[in-house]
């Protein structure tokens, strides 16, 4: 076992971690954070994307010894983000969320990438969603969605 220090949402966590053990796996075993999900297990799907230092990760492919020290945030930490609220209700309002199991992560990057750009238009939605894949197949309302959340949050991406 190998001891480690993390912040999840906030709070400074030490615990004892088998070296090969994923940080997906340690996040909802051992934290209980279980909107971190697990698609394909392999790096393709990004239904475990997290956010480590800020930056969206796929935790599935991620040893938890690896982030010693790191600041991670998994949607449970984000409640009180204003960008995801804005989100949440860009979702709700174009029909973004089927069955859910991609959700969190999508909300995720979806932040990211209202971060990141002031006025993204569809391609570039599509492209940064890439990496996030839907089993439900529903790109139209999650990119829409996306959309409308830009645009409410446009001038606002503190
Ligand atoms: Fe991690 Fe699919 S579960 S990328
Ligand atoms: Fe079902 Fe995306 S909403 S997997």
């Amino acid at each position: 076992m190998t001891r480690v220090t993390l912040t999840i949402n906030g709070d400074e966590t030490t615990s004892e971690v088998e070296p090969r053990t994923s940080l997906a796996d340690f996040l909802r075993e051992d934290c209980r954070l279980t909107s971190v999900h697990l698609g394909c297990e392999h790096g393709v799907c990004g239904a475990c994307t997290i956010l480590l230092d800020g930056r969206p990760v796929r935790s599935c492919i991620t040893l938890a010894v690896a982030c010693e020290g790191s600041q991670l945030r998994t949607i449970e930490g984000l409640r009180d983000d204003p960008t995801i609220a804005v989100l949440h209700r860009a979702f709700r309002e174009n029909h973004g969320l089927q069955c859910g199991f991609c959700t969190p992560a999508m909300l995720l990057t979806a932040r990211d990438i209202l971060k990141r750009f002031e006025a993204p238009d569809e391609p570039t939605i599509r492209r940064e969603l890439a990496g996030n894949l839907c089993r439900c197949t529903g790109y139209v309302g999650i990119v829409r969605a996306v959309e409308a959340a830009a645009e409410a949050v446009k001038g606002d991406r503190t």
